[in-house]
């Protein structure tokens, strides 16, 4: 069959990207044809398209990781899942469960082998998960990368609870999902952003103190009064070379800071005085496995949590939602949706 997808042929840019036809095969005995509902999109995304995430990326090259859709061919040995089903794929097609694989980074989507911002796909059975009833596909198509990262930080490497102080960085997909985790499990959460109409949201959500660090640069301090001189148990550090060193400064004696993200630069040598004087468990995240997409999933919906979704754009208008993403206007996810 013949799909449509945004791809990514010639220069790295938002506008170079084309709407291309593209063949997939029939789906072989363990796979299944899923037609694509709702994409969203990560940071990750805008830098693969730009050139930052992999300058070597074989083009062409489908982009993005989350996709959410509806079965409609199964291969001749498929048993989980029939035409009409609803599923999510995962970040990884190759890391299932448990600590993660040497064959993980070769089947992230969106990256190392084509993503979900086609019609269709082809996905391997073993890789789906079914979305609870009471998540639409825009709403599933947000877990597979941030709110499994947030999941994985959080829950799966620290297992958060009432005593600890969760400290976020902004407002974009992954810390909003990180506040809507840190509520569940009853932590304190502090938050910053370069805007209060921002924070504002955000303590509705749950949060108890924003900080807006372009009024304070020196966040760190903010941090350590508000806790009392304490710190913050956990640091989801997003920000990356520009922020890890107050993400440090902000840590408790003891704490974890998940390092997850680059949205300021890769490139920082590590304060090792902070990381051993208050013996830190710094804790590198890449995404998360398929069993953590279902467990947060699952929690989500539990919980009657729905993930929160700033703007919708329409597949036709795809380029658009990756110069809305660029412009960072966004409180937690941007989603793409397809023609029904
Ligand atoms: N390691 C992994 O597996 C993994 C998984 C997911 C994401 N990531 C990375 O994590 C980062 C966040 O991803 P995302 O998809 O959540 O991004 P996003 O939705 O695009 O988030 C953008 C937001 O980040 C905030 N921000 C920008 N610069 C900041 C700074 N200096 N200090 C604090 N906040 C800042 C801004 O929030 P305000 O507007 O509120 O200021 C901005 O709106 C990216 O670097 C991404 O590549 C890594």
């Amino acid at each position: 069959m013949t799909a449509t997808a945004l791809r990514l042929s010639g220069d790295f840019s938002i506008d170079a990207l084309t709407f291309d036809d593209v063949t997939l095969p029939e789906p072989a005995p363990h796979e299944v044809l899923v037609k694509i509902h709702a994409v969203s999109l990560n940071y990750r995304d805008l830098m693969l398209v730009q050139g930052r995430y992999d300058p070597h990326v074989q083009k062409p090259r489908i982009p993005c990781s989350d996709g959410a859709g509806e079965v409609v061919a199964v291969g001749s040995a498929v048993t989980a899942f029939r035409k009409g089903d609803r599923v999510v794929a995962p970040f990884f097609l190759d890391w299932l469960d448990g600590p993660p694989t040497a064959a993980a980074p070769a089947s992230a989507l969106g990256g190392a082998i084509d993503g979900t911002l086609a019609t269709h796909q082809i996905f391997p059975e073993r890789a789906l998960v079914a979305i609870p009833e009471k998540f639409s596909y825009a709403e599933a198509a947000t877990f597979p990368c941030a709110a499994t990262t947030a999941w994985h930080a959080l829950v799966s490497t620290a297992n958060i609870g009432p005593q600890d102080t969760v400290l976020l960085l902004g407002t974009g997909g992954v810390s909003i999902f990180g506040l809507q985790i840190a509520k569940l499990r009853g932590a304190r959460i502090l938050i910053t952003s370069s805007s209060d109409d921002k924070l504002g949201r955000a303590l509705s959500l749950g949060a108890d103190h924003g900080i807006n660090y372009r009024r304070h640069p020196d966040w760190d301090k903010q941090v350590r009064d508000i806790t009392g001189k304490v710190g913050a148990t956990h640091v989801l550090e997003v920000g990356g070379a520009g922020t890890l060193p107050l993400s440090l400064r902000s840590a408790a004696i003891g704490a974890q800071v998940s390092v997850i993200g680059v949205l300021t630069g890769l490139e920082e040598p590590l304060n090792i005085g902070q990381i051993l004087m208050k013996t830190l468990r710094v804790q590198g995240i890449y995404v998360g496995s398929r069993a953590m997409l279902a467990e947060s999933l699952q929690a989500f919906a539990d919980n009657d949590i729905h993930p929160i979704i700033d703007r919708t754009f329409e597949f036709e208008r795809a380029k658009e939602a990756f110069h809305a993403l660029e412009k960072a206007h966004h409180f937690g996810k941007t989603v793409i949706t397809f023609p029904a």
